[in-house]
């Protein structure tokens, strides 16, 4: 028989509490977020990297084929996208390609070579000619220009040994001569977030609107991209802010500090808001309260007991049990070896929601903290492109954020900020963004 769950009644109610947020600790959030944008840009240090990404908005006109490539987790996409102007764009082909534990922490021309046999699979396809193509790398990197991109600290779990300092550009180059796809060319580097926002801007201008002013990601990882006028458009690294020490807790210190990768200090907002992390901080509290019940044999034979083995789908799934009995969550924690009472998954049901919460809560005063550098008095209307699989897959993720911003700015001027969600936006954000990079080179050399 499977190991049951159980938790003392007081400390179960007292790890919910600890996961809740008040509306001051978030209005302190959203300020230091501000001021840390503002020291970033002006090259003070602090926790946003605030990285240019010499792109600018589309104007909805783009046209033509690319290849693009999407990679930032275990899984990733090579394709082609054919962009029709007027913010059309249809994908013409699409490859999958996937990396495996060893490879995640291996060394660099391996990783490259699968991203380059991908792309070869749907280029090998297409007529002859040469291709531009748009590379999403969804890790932190320098960009010194549209198509030179130095690589920093990875994060979401990878550590590809010795690719920190070097130019993925010309590695993903370097991996297509070795494939014998000379005719392919990489043409513009970007960050998954600005890939969000500027295919938002794409389909929005082309039909007549305003562009996006934000590109969120809330996935595996998160992270923000913004328009900031004279500064141009920026990739935070929002998942690097470190300001949420108020509102961590015992799980997420000794989470923090128990990972190799990315280091402790490091990624601090991701870890407290991520997919990556969110089963884990669920899985570290359910497996300690069952630990503190004596005579409890429960959560140490179950996948509590093994790190990373709780997942945000799994929280997802959590959400949308609506059953008297909480029947799926029953069936799910039978998955993950424990049988338990219905009590026992109420409160597995109440701690996973609020841990989502206040990620939910976390993200709307991190996006508050941008829209006012934007906007002291946030007068205008403003548009936040989303994508992501926990913005996408968790129940009700959108409201929660939705709700944040009503409690922290009032209805009115939480009213001019539209937040749309731009599902698998990526691979067609980067089609873009490499089309902006041809009309601005072709541009410089009409005029140079
Ligand atoms: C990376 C960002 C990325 C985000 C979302 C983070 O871990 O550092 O570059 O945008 O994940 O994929």
């Amino acid at each position: 028989m499977s190991p049951m769950l159980a938790f003392p009644d007081a400390a179960l109610a007292h790890a919910v509490s600890a996961f809740e947020t008040t509306a001051a600790a978030l209005e302190s959030i959203a300020g230091d977020f501000s001021a840390q944008i503002a020291q970033g840009l002006a090259g003070a240090g602090g926790s946003l990297k605030m990285l240019r990404t010499f792109t600018s908005q589309p104007t909805g006109r783009e046209s033509g084929r690319v290849v693009v490539v999407d990679w930032g987790g275990t899984k990733g996409r090579a394709g082609i996208v054919e962009l029709g102007g007027a913010g059309a764009a249809r994908l013409v082909a699409e490859e999958v390609f996937t990396f495996s534990e060893e490879q995640k922490r291996g060394a660099v021309a391996p990783v490259f070579d699968v991203v380059a046999a991908a792309i070869g699979r749907v280029v090998d396809a297409q007529p002859t000619g040469a291709y531009p193509l748009g590379f999403v790398y969804s890790f932190p990197a320098r960009l010194e220009g549209i198509n030179r991109a130095v690589a920093l600290a990875l994060t979401k779990g990878w550590r590809v040994a010795g690719l920190e300092g070097q130019d993925v550009a010309a590695l993903l180059g370097d991996a297509l001569r070795r494939r014998g796809l000379e005719r392919v060319r990489v043409s513009a580097v970007a960050n998954d977030t600005v890939a969000t926002l500027i295919l938002q801007s794409y389909r929005s201008r082309g039909a007549g609107g305003r562009p996006a002013d934000i590109g969120l990601i809330l996935g595996t990882g998160t992270n923000q991209a913004a328009d900031l006028g004279p500064a141009g458009i920026r990739n935070l690294e929002s998942g690097n802010f470190d300001g949420v020490t108020a509102v961590e807790t015992p799980y997420d210190v000794a989470l923090d500090r128990e990972q190799r990768e990315p280091r402790p200090g490091a990624q601090r907002l991701e870890k407290m808001v991520s997919g990556h992390y969110l089963g884990e901080i669920l899985r570290r509290v359910v497996y300690d309260l069952s630990q503190r019940r004596a005579g409890l044999r429960g959560a140490a034979h179950s996948a509590f007991a093994t790190p990373f083995a709780v997942e945000s789908e799994h929280l997802s799934r959590i959400a949308a049990d609506r059953s008297n009995g909480l029947d799926d969550v029953d069936a799910l924690l039978r998955e993950l070896g424990a049988t338990s009472t219905r009590e026992e998954r109420q409160g597995v049901r109440a701690l996973s929601g609020a841990i989502v919460g206040r990620s939910a809560r976390l993200v709307a005063a991190t996006l508050l903290g941008t829209l006012r550098v934007l906007d002291p008095v946030l007068a205008d209307r403003r548009t936040i492109a989303v994508d992501g699989s926990l913005w996408g897959g968790y129940p009700g993720f959108a409201s929660l954020v939705a709700g944040t911003l009503v409690e922290l700015i009032g209805r009115e001027r939480a009213d001019r900020i539209e937040i749309v969600f731009v599902k698998d936006s990526t691979s067609t954000g980067a089609a873009v963004i490499a089309a902006v990079a041809a009309a601005q080179g072709s541009a410089r050399s009409s005029s140079g």
